[in-house]
């Protein structure tokens, strides 16, 4: 069965970007002048996707505004001789079929995935994280995972190679064999969150982006409430691998930006500022004047 729904959970409480996140969700932070999220359902497109679900709490309203057609807008922009840039916006309303499920309470991330189940069923589904913005030229990320699943009908986990220092801020997994950093797949039996240094079975984190079956619903159920009361989806795959179902790793290729670290927030925006013509230069005298100074 060919992959056709990503859900996108967006109903986190985003502490570390307090207090624009009290009324904003995170997912709307803009990179230059574009909401993270759009870079995300753009992935998703170009990955052949064909409907989506974000999952959001009382914010949602930017996401739908986004994401819709804004005809006063479009008007205005024509009529003041901008037809591109009305062009442009009315597109984004036309990216692609989104729906929305709110999760009434911030109860982790699997406790998000659990709100999707009426929407995917019995089908394989991707998830896609905000705070993993990835940027590649050639095959986007999903559509690397997505290559693999096809191959291995199975779960598929993305992952990149973290510093080793790292290693505790991430769901790191467990090779069934030691992996070459050329590999591209490999297959995982075993995931801890947040292992300590000293325990991590790898430097292999997973980084936003994942093809699960509807089997993990069952495992969602089962799990209990970890770290802050929260259903982890690291527990629920935790299970999977115990259960014998297997899980694959796919090393996918593609700069990786954390957009929920502020300085991860903070490279994404200079980085995507020094590709654009009209800001280029003027970035670039800035931090060269700037570099002086410290
Ligand atoms: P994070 O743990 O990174 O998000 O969850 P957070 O809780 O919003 O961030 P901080 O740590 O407080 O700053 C990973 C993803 O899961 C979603 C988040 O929106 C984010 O995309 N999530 C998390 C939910 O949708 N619901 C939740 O209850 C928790």
């Amino acid at each position: 069965m060919r992959v056709k729904k990503a859900i996108i959970p967006a109903a986190g409480l985003g502490t570390r970007f307090l207090p624009i996140t009290k009324s904003m969700p995170k997912e709307m932070l803009p990179i230059v002048d574009t909401p993270n999220i759009q870079y995300i359902v753009e992935e998703a497109v170009k990955s052949g996707i064909e409907e989506i679900l974000i999952i959001t709490n009382q914010n949602k309203v930017a996401m739908e505004n986004h994401f819709d057609i804004n005809y006063e807008l479009e008007m205005r922009l024509r009529e003041s001789g901008k037809p591109e840039l009305a062009d442009y916006i009315h597109q984004i309303g036309n990216l692609i079929d989104i729906h929305y499920v709110r999760q009434k309470e911030p109860k982790g991330l699997g406790h998000a995935i659990l709100c999707a189940e009426p929407f995917v069923s019995n089908e394989p589904f991707a998830v896609m994280l905000g705070d993993d913005l990835i940027v590649n030229e050639g095959k986007p990320a999903l559509l690397q995972l997505l290559d693999l699943y096809d191959v291995k009908k199975n779960t598929i986990l993305g992952v990149q190679k973290v510093p080793h220092s790292d290693v505790s801020k991430y769901g790191i997994v467990e090779p069934s064999h030691p992996v070459l950093d050329s590999a591209d797949r490999f297959k995982i039996i075993g995931i801890t969150e947040k292992p300590k240094i000293s325990e991590a079975k790898s430097d292999y984190a997973v980084l936003g982006r994942y093809i699960l079956t509807a089997d993990i619903f069952d495992m969602l159920k089962q799990t209990k409430n970890g770290i802050n009361g929260e259903i982890q989806l690291t527990d629920a795959l935790k299970m999977m691998i115990e259960a014998n179902r297997p899980v694959w790793g796919c090393h996918f290729t593609g700069n990786r930006y954390d957009i929920g670290d502020k300085f991860g927030f903070l490279k994404a925006n200079i980085d995507f500022a020094l590709k654009r013509s009209d800001l280029k230069e003027s970035l670039i005298d800035y931090i060269k004047k700037l570099a002086k100074t410290l």
